[in-house]
């Protein structure tokens, strides 16, 4: 099923051919100016060029041939230096609506792909903030869309489990408490099973470590020896480490429990350690790593004109890095998972990382090119101040925290609106939640994902305006209206011819396959937010101009009823691929 777009696409190509041109200048888009008409086409322009005539003959002489469409075609007119606007009757855009409401609302991608997002990335033994959310966020939108789309998707944390952090932990515990028997080398094995730290601990020791790892150079290298210790083995140390991520692994899946973002694998940096060993020999054997200054680098080609500083693999201590464990894991996505595609959501500040990475994942061969990879890169969540995001005692905003908020903020803005009042206090809780998560993760989602933004609760949680819970309103008014005459959800009205009061609803509901391909190029969950917005913003408008409730007419009714019935579909499909819930009232 073509889309709105494509459909007029092919009617002007056509008459491109039969009046003698390439049918490839026929391509139109939806009018910038929808008050001179609804489509426009700037294929005579391009094609002055190759027939040597004027831009405007050629779109007089399409024009002419337009013009005999008159059941499909309402209104053809040359522009300028020969733009052709074109709109079409109100029976053709009912018919091409009917149509597509009886499709599916997304086409499923003809070539199912496996399509691994890494996202998420916390790290151990460190409260998840705001930094985490909108990975969480934008990396859950894009694995949803992709699922939609018939693809297989594995969801990856990335846990931040091995690097130094951990040998501080170790090293710092080890310090207060030496009597413990993680500690004693003469043992192997039967330790206990109960932690000795719980996550309130690990969250205090943690920074205390850090601080005086920076004040005390015998304490960062008792530190930097147990990180050593830990990745070779010694059984004390795992066995205390794995106690580190038991416990923090409870506390991060209650939090992305109560933000709804669900992950495939929870593997850690310290999964792919295996790799590491036998790949630095092999780029070794390879000549792509070489020594330098004691440490052993890949250096890496430049990339337009810009020099790329090499990778390090291993620090001339023999440790390995950040970069070392992610060259290791996308060998293992490729050859073991049968990725086709890669895809990082993580910090924009990390873009140099991933463009080393993956460089030196293509010059080692570790990654076919025809196997993507992708760094999708996101701004920063600011405060007023224009600075990243900051409790008002001025340390980290917890995720837990910062639920909370948005849930006390949309139970506010709910009594204020005397909504939901009269409903039982189970039921307003939960909606205040789902309307609290939808202002959260809309007001993330709606920002050009490189972009930074400014936290403001306020404004996030506002049901007027360009927000998650006006959105969800919208939806949550239709289904009053069909709860209120009794219509099932997949009842098949048939929408009538529109007026000027639903053209611009069905011009906008025919646009979602076109925006969902958009997204997807893009990786940029904000084109299918803004056009979830314009469809929200469409109806109303649609609504308060009609009295379905009161409609006497049953085929006016019934033709509206299809209408809000589709804008529903759409809407709630939206809303899923964003993260967002809408309850069943409000
Ligand atoms: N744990 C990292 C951080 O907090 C993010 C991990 C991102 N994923 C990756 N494959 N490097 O910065």
């Amino acid at each position: 099923m073509p889309t709105l777009q494509q459909y007029v696409t092919d009617i002007v190509s056509a008459a491109f051919s039969a009046a003698g041109f390439d049918t490839s200048y026929g391509a139109v888009v939806f009018s910038e100016r929808p008050d001179l008409s609804q489509f426009q086409c700037n294929g005579a322009l391009k094609a002055a060029k190759q027939y040597g005539q004027s831009p405007r003959s050629i779109a007089e002489a399409v024009s002419v041939q337009l013009q005999q469409n008159t059941e499909i075609l309402s209104n053809v007119q040359v522009d300028g230096p020969g733009f052709l606007n074109i709109s079409l009757t109100d029976t053709a855009i009912a018919a091409q609506l009917n149509q597509y409401a009886q499709s599916e609302i997304v086409p499923q991608d003809q070539n199912p792909q496996t399509v691994i997002v890494d996202f998420g990335g916390p790290n151990v033994a460190k409260p998840l903030h705001v930094g985490h959310l909108r990975s969480s966020i934008i990396g859950d939108s894009i694995q949803k869309l992709h699922r939609a789309l018939g693809h297989t998707v594995y969801g990856d944390i990335h846990l931040g489990d091995w690097g130094t952090p951990m040998g501080i932990l170790i090293a710092f515990i080890q310090r207060e408490q030496p009597e413990l028997i993680y500690f004693d080398p003469t043992i192997t094995d039967g330790y206990p099973a109960e932690s000795p730290v719980s996550m309130a601990d690990l969250e205090r020791l943690y920074p205390a470590g850090s601080t005086l790892l920076k004040e005390d150079a015998e304490f960062q290298r008792a530190a930097q020896q147990a990180t050593a210790e830990l990745q070779a083995g010694r059984p004390g140390y795992r066995a205390l480490w794995n106690h580190f991520i038991t416990v923090s692994e409870v506390g991060l899946k209650d939090n992305f429990k109560s933000l709804g973002v669900e992950f495939d694998w929870w593997y850690g940096e310290s999964h792919y350690h295996d790799r590491i060993d036998p790949l630095v020999e092999k780029l070794k054997s390879e000549g792509i790593a070489v020594e330098s200054k004691g440490a052993l680098i890949i250096p890496l080609p430049e990339q337009n004109g810009t020099e790329i500083p090499p990778l390090i693999l291993l620090k001339s201590d023999g440790a390995f890095l950040y970069s070392t464990t992610d060259l290791a894991c996308v060998d293992e996505r490729v050859h073991d998972n049968h990725a086709n595609q890669i895809i990082y959501v993580v910090d924009q500040r990390q873009h140099l990382h991933f463009t080393q990475v993956f460089s030196a994942a293509r010059l080692a061969k570790l990654c076919p090119e025809n196997v993507p990879l992708i760094h999708a890169g996101f701004g920063t969540i600011n405060g007023s101040d224009g600075k990243p995001f900051k409790t008002r005692a001025g340390g980290v905003m917890r995720l837990r925290d910062l639920i909370t908020m948005v849930t006390e903020k949309a139970t506010e803005r709910m009594v204020e609106a005397g909504m939901s009042q009269e409903y039982p206090e189970a039921e307003q809780k939960e909606i205040a939640r789902k309307v609290g998560i939808s202002a959260l993760k809309f007001a993330d989602l709606i920002n050009n994902r490189t972009s930074n933004y400014i936290f403001d609760l306020d404004r996030f949680v506002s049901f007027e305006g360009k927000t998650g819970p006006y959105l969800v309103y919208t939806a949550v008014r239709i289904q009053s209206i069909l709860r209120k005459l009794k219509v099932q959800p997949d009842t098949d009205f048939v929408m009538q011819a529109p007026t000027d009061v639903e053209r611009g609803l069905m011009l906008t509901l025919s646009q979602l396959p076109d925006v969902v391909n958009a997204t997807l190029e893009g990786l940029t969950p904000h084109t299918l937010a803004e056009y979830g917005f314009t469809l929200a913003q469409e109806f109303n408008r649609f609504y308060q101009q009609t009295s379905i409730i009161h409609e006497q007419d049953t085929q006016k009714q019934q033709g509206w009823l299809a209408l809000s019935l589709f804008t529903l579909k759409q809407l709630t499909w939206i809303t899923e691929i964003l993260g967002m819930e809408i309850p069943e009232r409000m």
